[in-house]
């Protein structure tokens, strides 16, 4: 049965964000955002329980990567050329014709609710309730870029020209809402798509697919347009990466990952949102309750998995010396419940595979000066469960303070000004989000006028952007390539080209 959802919820946690993408244009104030499911409704909790004990031994969408696993260099060929050629249909229809069919995607992406959820728990270690927000993400994503789509159809005398191919890399730690949001997005411009999940959410990415393709089906419209693979051989990644008939690529993943996309072929057209290294600063104005709550949930939801994470917070003057915000923060992170998604009582998951190299050194050894406040414990032999960790201490332009690390631990620095914060904010090389935790007005005031990062939110946790409310992008090393914010009003002019492209103000 579906379950049924507490409409009062809706927006309410939807908080404020200060950064402005523009705002959205006229048609679009139809949109709404898709309400999350309730876990206290009882229903509803019957339903999630249900979920997560199938996802326990699941297996769900193998069969689609298997019968969509590359091989061969021809093979992929292939796939490319139909790809295309179920482009040029697409490619001729209104923008109106795709908002229709866009709508039908986010209807169809809402009823595989719950396989989405069992998908994203039993590849990826997700918690249901990070699962269930990310599917409302990914339903969001299909009607508010048909709305954008609609929009295509009206700019008068402006003729936009589609990408007749996008190929689209998502990561694995969002492996539904992102995967979906890059992949309808150019399929709202126009374009086709081959899509090639990360492979640590290769059938995650799978369900999602096959929840485009019914909507496909539903309008007979051949599923070639939206075409999924997984590649045997690395060296076919770079084949479909310097493809000549790849108009666009859409990556969402490391820094370096975009920089070795582009050693495959230096001209690609690509959009890039990557590295994030973010930190909220405490400010004495803050209130310190709402503060706790909120790093320690930017700091541990996914297991610190989010490009968007707080992996710092950075406390001015006296907080720095706050017992009582220390043992805040202590409390709320030491007693989250850390188990695998179908232990009804996990608050926070594993880490996707077991640490390399770099998250090891981030959860077992300290930098110069700095000691544990909470030190990371590994839970068990599968060595992907962790306990949450605080290191306090940490030196500025120390190892933990410019690199990311991508899993559950947390750096206090502290400083003796906001000016001082902020800049120690900015030294990092990326800047995707960043969050403040202030009640006074005029720190609020520098802090935005000052800060470098894509995505700012003012007394909020800096995870969980929602779509058209916060459009979410990068700034310095955490974006590459050109394009607008993801979920933004600018975003589908990205993907392809216009001859007097207009902007919404
Ligand atoms: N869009 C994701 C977030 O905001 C990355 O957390």
């Amino acid at each position: 049965p579906r379950p049924r959802r507490n409409q009062d919820r809706r927006h309410t946690n939807k908080g404020l964000a200060a950064h402005d993408d523009g705002d959205a244009p006229s048609d679009s104030r139809a949109f709404s955002n898709t309400p999350d499911t309730d876990p206290d409704l009882p229903g509803n909790r019957e339903w999630g329980r249900a979920i997560l004990a199938r996802a326990e031994r699941s297996t769900i969408g193998a069969e689609i990567v298997e019968r969509n696993t590359v091989s061969s260099a021809s093979e992929l060929d292939s796939v490319i050329a139909a790809a295309l050629d179920g482009g040029a249909t697409w490619h001729s229809f209104t923008g109106e014709e795709r908002a229709a069919i866009l709508d039908e995607m986010g209807r169809s992406l809402e009823r595989h609710r719950a396989d989405l959820i069992e998908a994203m728990a039993s590849e990826c270690g997700k918690t249901i309730d990070q699962g269930d927000p990310e599917v409302s993400e990914a339903v969001d994503f299909a009607h508010y870029y048909a709305t954008l789509a609609r929009e295509l159809d009206t700019i008068d005398g402006a003729q936009f020209e589609p990408s007749r191919l996008t190929v689209v890399t998502p990561p694995w730690n969002f492996p539904v809402a992102i995967p979906a949001g890059s992949t309808l997005a150019a399929l709202a411009a126009g374009s086709a798509v081959v899509i090639k999940p990360a492979k640590q959410a290769r059938r995650s990415g799978a369900v999602m697919v096959q929840a485009l393709w019914e909507a496909l089906d539903a309008v007979d419209i051949p599923r070639r347009v939206l075409q999924y693979v997984q590649l045997e051989d690395r060296s076919l990644g770079k084949q479909l990466i310097a493809h000549p008939d790849v108009e666009r690529v859409i990556l969402t993943g490391g820094y370096e990952t975009a920089e070795l996309f582009r050693s495959f072929r230096h001209d690609l057209p690509l959009l890039a949102e990557t590295s994030g290294k973010n930190a909220i600063i405490v400010t004495p104005s803050a209130d310190l309750d709402l503060a706790a709550r909120d790093v320690a949930q930017s700091a541990f939801g996914h297991a610190g998995q989010k490009c968007s994470a707080a992996s710092l917070v950075i406390l001015v003057g006296s907080v720095a010396h706050s017992k009582r915000f220390r043992n805040q923060l202590i409390d709320a992170v030491r007693s989250l419940h850390v188990g695998y998604p179908w232990d009804p009582r996990s608050q926070m998951g594993p880490v996707v595979e077991q640490p390399g190299e770099k998250l090891r050194r981030g959860l077992t050894q300290l930098g110069e000066g700095e000691h544990w406040v909470l030190e990371p414990r590994q839970l068990d032999g599968s060595g992907k469960l962790w306990s949450p960790g605080i290191r306090a201490g940490v030196r500025p332009e120390s190892e933990y303070h410019l690199v990311e690390y991508f899993g559950p631990v947390l750096g206090v620095m502290t400083a003796s000004s906001l000016e001082e914060a902020v800049a120690l904010a900015n030294q990092v090389d990326y800047g995707l989000t960043s969050g403040l935790h202030s009640l006074d007005p005029a720190e609020i005031g520098y802090w935005t006028e000052h800060i470098e990062a894509g995505n700012l939110y003012v007394n909020r946790g800096i995870t969980g952007a929602i779509v058209r409310r916060q459009p979410f992008g990068g700034w310095k090393k955490s974006a590459v390539g050109a394009g607008a914010k993801a979920g933004g009003p600018n975003y589908l002019i990205g993907l392809g080209s216009w001859a007097d492209a207009p902007v919404h103000d």
